[in-house]
């Protein structure tokens, strides 16, 4: 019993310790977001029309822009933006919702603890 415990402890840390919280957040956000949205803005025409939101790469630049180097503020409103999108609180440009339509709420869909290691994965991997 007692080498169970020591051995998944043991696990947890190296988990922890090797960015698992990155690779969880990688995971979450293919499963999470990339429904609706692509990574990358497409280079054809095609695909540029057949988008339905606003591919991430771009929105992280609008992001880091408008938080500067503020990586808790910008986790603060991605996380409140996904479960509470408006209008009056995004930052992108106004023309993307009149494009695509205001994103939905993502609540019940996404827990606050996957959503966690979403923002922390895009703060870590857009900068
Ligand atoms: C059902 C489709 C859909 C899903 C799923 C989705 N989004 Fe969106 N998202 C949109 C659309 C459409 C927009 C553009 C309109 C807007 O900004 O509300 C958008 C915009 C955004 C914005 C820009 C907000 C701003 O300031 O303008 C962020 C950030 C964002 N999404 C993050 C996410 C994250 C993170 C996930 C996954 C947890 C996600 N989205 C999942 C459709 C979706």
């Amino acid at each position: 019993m007692k080498k169970i415990f020591y051995t998944s402890s043991a696990m947890l840390f190296l988990t922890l310790s090797h960015g698992g919280n990155i690779d969880e957040g990688k995971k979450l956000f293919e499963n999470k977001c990339t429904a609706c949205h692509t990574v990358t803005r497409p280079n054809t025409t095609e695909a540029m029309n057949a988008l339905i939101a606003p591919p991430i790469q771009g929105i992280m630049l609008h992001m880091n822009m408008n938080f500067e180097n503020d990586k808790k503020a910008m986790m603060i409103f991605l996380k409140d933006y996904v479960m509470n999108p408006s209008r009056e609180k995004a930052l992108c440009m106004p023309q993307k919702i009149d494009r695509f339509g205001l994103m939905p709420s993502l609540k019940g869909t996404v827990s606050p603890e996957e959503l966690d290691k979403i923002a922390n994965y895009l703060s870590a991997t857009y900068y």
